[in-house]
């Protein structure tokens, strides 16, 4: 099996295996969900991090990963709800609320919200790694982060933001989801301060990035590219880096930020003995060229 089959393994045992099923309906929308696909960027970043580390790959850290997604499937749920941004497909499917309904798709995001964090306490790691993944994964999602972030961007709707505030949103709504791989793996692998504090910094910027990146794609790419509704964004006049500095701009910093990033795994390979091959071809399929 390759890393995307066993990530989708590990969420699919969680809910086929664990325990005695409650709701057949929910994790029918949850998987639904779940297996549309999607990029599963977060999960092999922390992957492929754990490798550039020399660890050799076990369920636990597939688990890991598997929380990681599950709590970012359970985030576009939401994203997709009529009283949120109110988008019809998702991952090239229905989205979650127009395949069932409205309750159950609020419900599966509320499960995919929570079961990660059992699924994370049961993982076979000692339990210090334990406490701190789960901390920084729910720091990184709840009010201090993605759903902090969604406020954000939905008290932003009609409002012209300067490149601060715009800022905080990105780094809230989605950097911070997209650093937890890079802090985790550092966790997990049980580096020293000064290694947990590049990949941190290293994290925000591919994070931060990532949000720009999404933006220029609502404007320049098509349905069948994204599996979701392109232009949307002006549509509801949010606040994007496209809207506020144009096309140009936008390309130049998600370029800026990809070079950061970068020049930080360069370091880190040439200092700490990092194998960064595989991070620096995620690193560099995240550039886009007008
Ligand atoms: C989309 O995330 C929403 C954002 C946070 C920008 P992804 O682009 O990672 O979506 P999937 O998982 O590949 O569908
Ligand atoms: C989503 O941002 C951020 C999340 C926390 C899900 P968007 O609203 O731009 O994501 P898409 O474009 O719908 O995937
Ligand atoms: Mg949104
Ligand atoms: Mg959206
Ligand atoms: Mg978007």
């Amino acid at each position: 099996m390759d890393k995307l089959a066993k990530i989708d393994a590990a969420i699919r045992r969680y809910y086929t295996e664990t325990y005695q099923v409650v709701s057949q309906d929910l994790i029918d929308a949850i998987l639904y969900s779940v297996d549309s696909g999607g990029k599963r960027i977060r999960p092999l970043i922390l992957l492929d991090l754990l490798e550039g580390f020399g660890l050799s790959l076990t369920d636990s850290h597939y688990e890991v990963a598997a929380a990681l997604e599950m709590i970012h499937t359970g985030s576009l749920i939401h994203d997709d709800l009529p009283a949120m941004d109110n988008d019809d497909y998702r991952r090239g499917r229905l989205t979650n609320h127009k395949k069932f309904d409205e309750a159950t798709a609020i419900l599966a995001g509320d499960s995919l919200f929570l079961d990660p964090f059992d699924l994370l306490a049961r993982a076979d790691l000692p339990a210090g790694v334990i406490v701190q993944l789960v901390q920084l994964l729910s720091s990184s999602s709840g009010t201090f982060g993605m759903v902090g972030g969604q406020m954000l961007d939905m008290k932003g709707e009609d409002q012209h933001l300067d490149l601060v505030q715009l800022a905080a949103i990105h780094t809230n709504k989605t950097g911070k989801l997209l650093a937890y791989p890079f802090c985790a793996a550092a966790i997990i692998a049980e580096q020293g301060e000064q290694v947990r504090d590049n990949l941190s910094v290293a994290g925000m910027l591919v994070g931060h990035a990532f949000q720009v990146r999404d933006d220029i794609l609502d404007v320049t790419a098509s349905f069948e590219e994204l599996g979701k509704t392109p232009q949307k964004d002006i549509r509801a006049e949010k606040s994007t880096y496209p809207a506020l500095l144009g096309l140009e701009q936008s390309y130049a910093v998600l370029d800026d930020s990809l070079n950061q990033a970068t020049a930080i795994f360069q370091k880190l390979a040439k200092e700490n003995g990092f194998q960064a091959d595989k991070i620096l071809t995620i690193i560099e399929r995240l550039r886009l060229h007008a």
